[in-house]
């Protein structure tokens, strides 16, 4: 019988595609890092509401637990056979989304990064996220021109500063009840912090669901620019870092949502009319693969009709070509807005 008992109600794509036969080909098994089955998919058995369910402990978690993970990667991806992941990260020059500024709020545009030779988040002990941190640190410190500016550790920053980028939202709070399950806030707020440039439109999270989320985020509709200066930061960091990297699998991430780009690039855009004609809006998003997210971030509500519409493919398409889909589909839905 499988040892893991998952909630009856809950529909996981970890409860479907992890049968008795794959349970017992991996429950005795470790990575060299000692990460197992049970704790890759501990959050899934306590979450009945986890879409996933599973997170990887460490690089190595995507082969030795394949039998589950593939599944799991192909149902969320699509079709992986014979994919060599391709990464294409360079600037490229679009027309601004929404000169009138009558739509779009801000552009946001994260990947995420994991280093090669250390566990990931869910799991870490507290000395590795240390050495972690330093070496982030020393990586981050070599950013240069606009890019350049501070770190703030939660735990050594002053605790005004801290309140300030808080309520400013340049800051990123424990994780949710999902990656609480994971092991990802283990010793939360220790050796975590934020990364700011002098600007403000360049952030780095250290050791949140990923050991590095680099964001480039600005209160304007300007892709190019947002996907430019999230470019030059990412083949900086690229200089002194190595990354966790699969031919197949590309960038390698906590969540098997977020392997291949890990890049969610999106818009917070106001769609009042939209709001009225969802299966409109909902035929664009589909046509453009793309996808849509609360104002507040993964898991919550639409509020004051307030889309966060985003890629919804990450796997076996490059960075630039994400961005030029998502230019298209954002014109597409700001004429059908206007047209209503
Ligand atoms: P992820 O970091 O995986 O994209 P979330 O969907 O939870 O996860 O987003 C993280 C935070 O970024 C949330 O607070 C969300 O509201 C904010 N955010 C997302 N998109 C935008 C955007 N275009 N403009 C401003 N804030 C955004
Ligand atoms: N583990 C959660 C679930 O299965 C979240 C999955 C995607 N989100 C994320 N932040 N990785 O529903």
């Amino acid at each position: 019988m499988n040892p893991f008992i998952f909630p009856e109600e809950s529909n996981s794509l970890v409860k479907k595609h992890l049968s008795q036969k794959i349970c017992k080909l991996l429950e005795q098994l470790n990575t060299d890092s000692g990460f197992t089955l049970e704790k890759a998919i501990h959050s899934g058995l306590k979450n009945p509401d986890s879409a996933i369910g599973i997170y990887a402990g460490d690089a190595q978690s995507y082969q030795t637990f394949s039998p589950v993970f593939d599944p799991v990667i192909l149902e969320y991806h699509g079709g992986v056979e014979n994919l060599k992941h391709k990464s294409d990260i360079r600037e490229l020059d679009l027309p601004v989304l929404d000169p009138e500024e009558k739509y779009i709020l801000s552009t946001r545009i994260r990947i995420a990064r994991n280093l090669k030779g250390f566990s990931f988040p869910c799991h870490m002990t507290l000395s590795q996220r240390r050495e972690l941190e330093k070496k982030i640190i020393t990586a981050l410190s070599c950013l240069k021109g606009n890019l350049k500016w501070n770190y703030y550790s939660f735990e050594h920053a002053d605790k005004k500063e801290l309140k300030r980028l808080e309520t400013k939202n340049f800051w990123f709070q424990k994780g949710d009840r999902f990656q609480d399950a994971a092991g990802i806030n283990s010793d939360f707020p220790k050796c975590r912090g934020v990364y700011l440039s002098f600007d403000k439109q360049l952030m780095v999270w250290v050791n949140e669901e990923d050991h590095l989320r680099i964001i480039s985020l600005e209160k304007a509709s300007d892709l190019s620019k947002v996907y430019n200066r999230l470019c030059q930061a990412i083949l900086a960091l690229s200089q002194t870092l190595d990354f966790a990297w699969d031919k197949t699998y590309g960038h390698l991430t906590s969540c098997p949502t977020n392997i291949g780009t890990s890049m969610r690039a999106g818009v917070h855009i106001q769609l009042e009319k939209l709001e009225q004609k969802k299966e409109l809006l909902f035929q664009l998003i589909k046509a453009y693969n793309l996808q849509i997210r609360g104002t507040r971030g993964e898991k919550t509500k639409i509020e004051n009709a307030v889309f966060d519409i985003s890629n919804s493919q990450r796997l076996g398409i490059s960075e630039s070509r994400i961005i030029q889909n998502l230019h298209a589909g954002l014109l597409a839905i700001i004429k059908a807005e206007k047209s209503l």
